[in-house]
């Protein structure tokens, strides 16, 4: 008997999220990301592993359940069944929602101490360093500014103890090595080559203990109960736990092909401590780190004392979801900041959503109504040029979504919208009717219902459910991902007889106002 064939397959994870904070638009930006990259490689075919998940030890979350009076287990519980059924309701589409609390990562965060300690790369040592609470590290005296965090902007406290350490510059050649042979290891350059610059340093070693008597919320290390694992040590684990590091079957499958998703504040651990680790523990280093930029929000940073924080639920109930993924993906240049603001996001749905594609789709379901009943005809031979269009979309998306280009990938999908508006003013069926062209009428109808047919599947992983409900007017199945993306972006699909539904528009207009919003 014939194997069946393999798939390729491809692993995409996002940062674990602290439970100190709610879900907001920083965490919901990374996550809509690895689910558009998500959907489109499993529609293209691939054999596709999304991660996502909290990240719930360290001081920053004990102080945080003492300060609500709270167990802290009790507080961890809440605060991540939060973001993950906040996460449920965003229809993310993870295959496994990790916790550092889980059972099965602490046993692996447990295996890996020892066995990177029986290596002889872990040793008892004193330390004393600048420590911020917030970002749960140390930082040099290069890094901080004025004796504060370049993140928080908080002063840093200066801590002096004994504890475990380890020896991450052994590994700062083979590092600088990794990173210089390897251009797609760290992408965009811009932060490869911050990641250079502050590789030109020696590296400290890493202190990856906390003495229970200060801090007992934690991994206990395996080889001395009176110490706990150092935050980081223990998060970044969880990208090999969910995949059966060491042994598992899907270690083996994924672990080559993994990219990580993170945005800039966290670079130093991820494209430093963790290839250290990885090297040190003989796992081979990840694939890809791919770093995006900042959301601010009104231009300013987003805080909970200047009363900005943007909710994802919050835009879900006053503009629908997918038109704020939809502004997300098509407003950020990846690896650049970017501003976000409702005006902006109301201007971007009034024009790009209800005005070129909602109006593009309600005026050729309603023409079709209109002159044939609603009934497809195949006719071919008309709007060659949006096939063309259609053609070079389906050739470009796949290296678009390979670079993380999503903002490109949006805009090259729009060409298909654009230039079937076009196509309606050029081709003007009203015209056609009333000369009595019926055939030429079919034809122009059916290339316009096939672009749209195209854009429900070009658009699906930026705005899935907007494209099952494209789908269903289109009087077409749900998208599934058994069918390849390679076959359904062929040209000339849509079968003759169907019967389309113009029904209500996709995206309504909204209207901005500071209080609510409403549509109209
Ligand atoms: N727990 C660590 C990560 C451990 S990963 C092994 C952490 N958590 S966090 O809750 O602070 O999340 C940081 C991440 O959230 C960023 O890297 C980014 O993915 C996302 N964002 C949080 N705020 C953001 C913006 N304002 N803009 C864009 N994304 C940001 O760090």
């Amino acid at each position: 008997m014939k194997k069946p064939l393999q798939k390729e397959p491809y692993y995409i994870t996002t940062p674990i999220y602290y439970v100190n904070a709610e879900p907001h638009i920083g965490h919901t930006y990374t996550t809509i990301l690895a689910d558009t990259l998500a959907r489109f490689w499993r529609a293209f075919g691939k054999d596709t592993y999304f991660l996502t998940g909290t990240d719930e030890h360290g001081d920053k979350i004990m102080q945080a359940a003492k300060a609500e009076g709270v167990q802290t287990k009790e507080y961890v519980d809440r605060i991540a069944g939060m973001f993950r059924s906040t996460f449920e309701e965003l229809g993310f589409t993870y295959n496994r929602f990790i916790r550092t609390t889980d059972p099965d990562h602490v046993k692996v965060v447990q295996d890996i101490l020892q066995k990177v300690y029986d290596k002889g790369d872990i040793y008892f040592g004193e330390y004393g360093g600048y420590y911020c609470v917030g970002c749960e590290r140390f930082y040099t005296e290069k890094e901080m500014v004025d004796g504060r965090c370049p993140d928080h902007q908080t002063p840093l406290e200066y801590r002096s103890e004994k504890n475990y350490f380890f020896k991450m510059s052994k590994y700062q050649n083979w590092l600088i090595k990794h990173i210089k042979e390897n251009p797609s290891f760290i992408e965009p350059e811009r932060h490869r080559n911050k990641v250079l610059s502050f590789l030109q340093d020696p590296l400290s070693d890493l202190c990856i203990s906390r003495p229970k008597e200060r801090l007992s919320w934690g991994i206990p290390l395996p080889f001395d109960a009176n110490y706990v694992t150092y935050v980081w040590f223990d998060a970044l684990i969880n990208y090999l736990t969910a995949i059966g590091y060491p042994d598992g079957e899907d270690f083996k499958r994924y672990w080559p092909v993994s990219y990580h998703l993170i945005a800039k504040d966290i670079l130093v651990p991820h494209a430093i401590y963790w290839p250290a680790m990885l090297k040190s523990m003989g796992a081979g280093p990840y694939k890809g780190l791919r770093v995006h930029g900042y959301w601010q929000v009104e231009a300013a940073k987003m805080s909970k004392s200047l009363g900005n924080v943007v909710r994802p639920l919050d835009m879900k109930r006053k503009y629908g979801f997918e038109a704020f993924r939809y502004f997300l993906l098509r407003e950020m240049s990846f690896g650049l900041d970017s501003s976000f603001s409702e005006e902006l996001l109301v201007e971007r749905i009034n024009s790009d959503l209800a005005n070129d594609f909602g109006n593009l789709v309600s005026r050729v379901l309603g023409m079709t109504e209109k002159y044939q009943d609603g009934i497809v005809k195949k006719v071919e031979g008309y709007g060659g040029k949006l096939r063309d269009v259609a053609v070079d979309i389906a050739e470009e998306l796949p290296q678009l979504m390979k670079g993380f280009r999503f903002r490109k990938g949006v805009l090259k999908i729009w060409e298909l919208v654009t230039g079937s508006n076009g196509f309606v003013e050029e081709s003007a069926p009203w015209v056609l009717d009333k000369e009595g062209k019926k055939d030429e009428l079919a034809g122009v109808l059916y290339a316009l219902l096939e672009s749209l047919r195209l854009l429900s599947v070009f658009l699906a992983p930026f705005m899935p459910e907007t494209c099952e409900k494209l789908r269903a007017k289109l009087g077409l199945d749900a998208l599934h991902n058994t069918i390849h993306y390679k076959e359904l972006v062929k040209w000339g699909q849509l079968p003759s007889g169907i019967k389309v539904q113009k029904g209500e528009a996709l995206f309504p207009r909204v209207e901005y106002s500071a209080e609510e919003c409403s549509a109209e």
